[in-house]
């Protein structure tokens, strides 16, 4: 793919339909909606098909963009393609863009390549900043806590990057609270204070509101809540049946299978009924509920068309619930 000398973005992002929320006691905004590069950023997807995905997202005011240095397949491939997509027609917006990678899963052979170790997470944002050809990135995870690792010395290294120039915020993802309590402490004593935690949080997983949403909340860090459609299954996208171009239909894909699909479809099919009461699809109801949590941040979605974000986008119409729909999503999502 080629520079693109007609890309120019939509003057009216910003005056459109998004929102913008300050991130925990921050001052940075981000928006309401994020676009996630998780599936479909990697080596069985056209770069242009990509590119339209992001373009399409920036046009819409969506300035927020996840990534980690597993994506793909292969891993690595996502944000080599966002920064060849970067590099070609966005360069200019930099500015424009909050732009974050992770590292904490299994990313290369031997001891250095996993974990939380310094020695990993230093050569994994390197590893990442080539990859996506930037000087620094906007916000670093780490990607899950290590329990081999001492949180001191995974912070420390957090907080070397930041004053490294390489990244301006460090976030946590996955971290439970008792855990995440212990390293926001070091974190601010070392004088960089965690900006965000990422999580699971949707509609068929609501563990998050026990204890770990609160908690965050309360030390002034935001949420962002990843797999807020649970990967799909909150659209109407199997409603009827498993498309063979969904990630449920596709094998080669672990993350997602008919048996997941199967177990849920009753329940999806009821709050389906609920949405359409609210006037809302399945999809936009999804994102609402997460997005009415005074802790949430950002909804971090993925997609695989424009049409996707485009329905996505419209949730932002009605993100109050009443007490009764409340009431009736809690029976049909908390019943054991
Ligand atoms: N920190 C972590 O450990 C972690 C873990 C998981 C994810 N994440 C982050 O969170 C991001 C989002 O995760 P996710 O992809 O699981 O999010 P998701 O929003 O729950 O699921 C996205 C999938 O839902 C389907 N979809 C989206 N909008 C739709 C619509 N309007 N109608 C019908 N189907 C729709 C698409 O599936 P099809 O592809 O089938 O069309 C899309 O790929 C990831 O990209 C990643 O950045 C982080």
């Amino acid at each position: 793919m080629s520079y693109d000398p007609c890309y120019s973005p939509n003057k009216l992002r910003y005056s459109s339909k998004m929102q913008y929320e300050r991130c925990g006691l921050s001052g940075l905004k981000l928006p309401l909606i994020t676009l996630g590069l998780w599936h479909n950023f990697g080596a069985s997807h056209s770069l242009e098909k990509q590119s339209s995905l992001i373009k399409y997202a920036f046009d819409c005011g969506i300035t927020h963009f996840d990534l980690a240095n597993n994506y793909g397949p292969p891993p690595g491939k996502a944000e080599e393609n966002f920064g060849q997509i970067l590099k070609n027609d966005l360069s200019r917006y930099r500015d424009e863009l909050i732009i974050t990678t992770k590292a904490g899963y299994q990313m290369w052979d031997g001891p250095y390549g996993d974990g939380g170790s310094k020695k990993y997470l230093i050569s994994s944002l390197d590893q990442s900043l080539k990859r996506m050809h930037l000087d620094y990135v906007d916000i670093f995870y780490h990607h899950r806590p290590d329990p081999e690792t001492p949180l001191d010395e995974s912070m420390a290294a957090l907080d070397s990057i930041v004053r490294s120039g390489k990244a301006l915020y460090i976030g946590l993802s996955n971290y439970n609270s008792e855990d995440g309590l212990k390293a926001l402490k070091i974190l601010k004593d070392l004088g960089t204070p965690c900006l965000i935690h990422q999580l699971r949080y949707n509609l068929l997983d609501r563990e998050a509101e026990h204890s770990t949403l609160v908690d965050f909340h309360n030390q002034g860090v935001g949420s962002i809540a990843f797999s807020p459609l649970a990967q799909g299954l909150l659209s109407d996208r199997y409603l009827k049946n498993i498309p063979d171009d969904s990630r449920a239909g596709n094998k080669a894909s672990p993350f997602l299978d008919h048996e997941s699909v199967n177990a849920n479809i009753k329940k999806i099919k009821k709050l389906n009924e609920i949405a359409k009461a609210r006037n809302q699809t399945l999809a936009q109801m999804a994102l609402a509920w997460c997005l009415r949590r005074p802790e949430v941040t950002s909804v971090l979605i993925g997609a695989s068309s424009n049409d996707q974000i485009k329905e996505n986008l419209k949730s932002l119409g009605n993100l109050n619930f009443s007490e009764a729909d409340i009431k009736v999503i809690n029976t049909l999502t908390l019943e054991v």
